[in-house]
């Protein structure tokens, strides 16, 4: 089967629609999706969807563009949601440095990321990282603070050369539609050199639509566009990559 390890059918332009994307994104052999929070609220209705479908599982957690009610308190409501089976993951967590150059609000993003590892490890969860810009600093704090349960670098849009450097400590990568962008060389680099034991396939729907429906909403239901570019860009069969995706998501999630 195919699978969406980091989707937002929680984000108000795909929720509504949920029941018919769902079932969109099976009919086209997709059997897993993990929903991923980005803060209290959405992790919460993340929960909620992956309560009411087979196959729909949740990440919880605080995204670095979304710190503003961020506290010890609303941590603890984070891992109350983690006593759900449905939740596999801490996510999407890290650091964005494309938006935010202040340094006071890098350092708030340091603070929070260290503090959400440090939860996964509590709980023996794994990590869902976003990562932009701050492929650096998020490698110092990755070594400083290892994942036990392991972590994914999602949307992966660092170097080649930092994705060796971030391979070392053992870590995912997620690639989503850029890799079908025509201008988008770099991830495409990313996947045929690294190892495809560390491979993930993700849409982050509504966002990053891959060609050719680039400018309507993405959708889970596209990922075998995905998976079909991975496969090529490793000289696989599109089955053996299904394969070792499911295998690696495995691995990561025990999903
Ligand atoms: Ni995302």
């Amino acid at each position: 089967m195919f699978i969406d390890t980091h989707c937002h059918i929680n984000d108000e332009k795909l929720y509504e629609n949920r029941d018919e994307i769902i079932k969109r994104a099976k009919a086209n052999g997709v059997g897993k999706m993990i929903v991923v929070g980005w803060d209290l609220k959405s992790s919460k209705i993340a929960v909620d969807i992956a309560n009411e479908y087979d196959g729909v599982y949740a990440a919880v957690g605080f995204h670095p563009e979304n710190l503003e009610e961020i506290s010890d308190n609303a941590l603890k409501e984070i891992e109350l949601l983690c006593r759900n089976t449905k939740v596999v993951a801490i996510g999407e967590i890290g650091l964005d440095y494309h938006w935010f150059k202040e340094s006071d609000h890098r350092a708030k993003q340091k603070e929070w990321f260290i503090k959400q590892i440090n939860l996964a490890n509590k709980l023996n969860l794994p990590v869902s990282i976003h990562a932009r810009d701050a492929s650096e600093d998020t490698f110092k704090i990755l070594k400083d603070y290892p994942v036990a349960k392991g972590c994914v670098l999602h949307c992966y849009s660092g170097s080649l050369e930092m994705a060796m450097q971030f391979q070392k400590l053992n870590v995912f990568f997620g690639f989503d539609g850029p890799i079908t962008f025509k201008n988008a060389e770099n991830p495409r680099n990313c996947v045929r050199n690294l190892p495809s034991t560390k491979l993930l396939s993700e849409t982050d729907c509504p966002y990053m639509t891959p060609v050719p429906f680039r400018g309507k909403d993405n959708k889970p239901e596209y990922i075998p566009l995905i998976v079909s570019k991975m496969a090529e860009l490793k000289g696989l069969s599109l089955e053996e990559m299904e394969r070792v995706i499911e295998e690696n998501c495995f691995n990561l999630y025990g999903i």
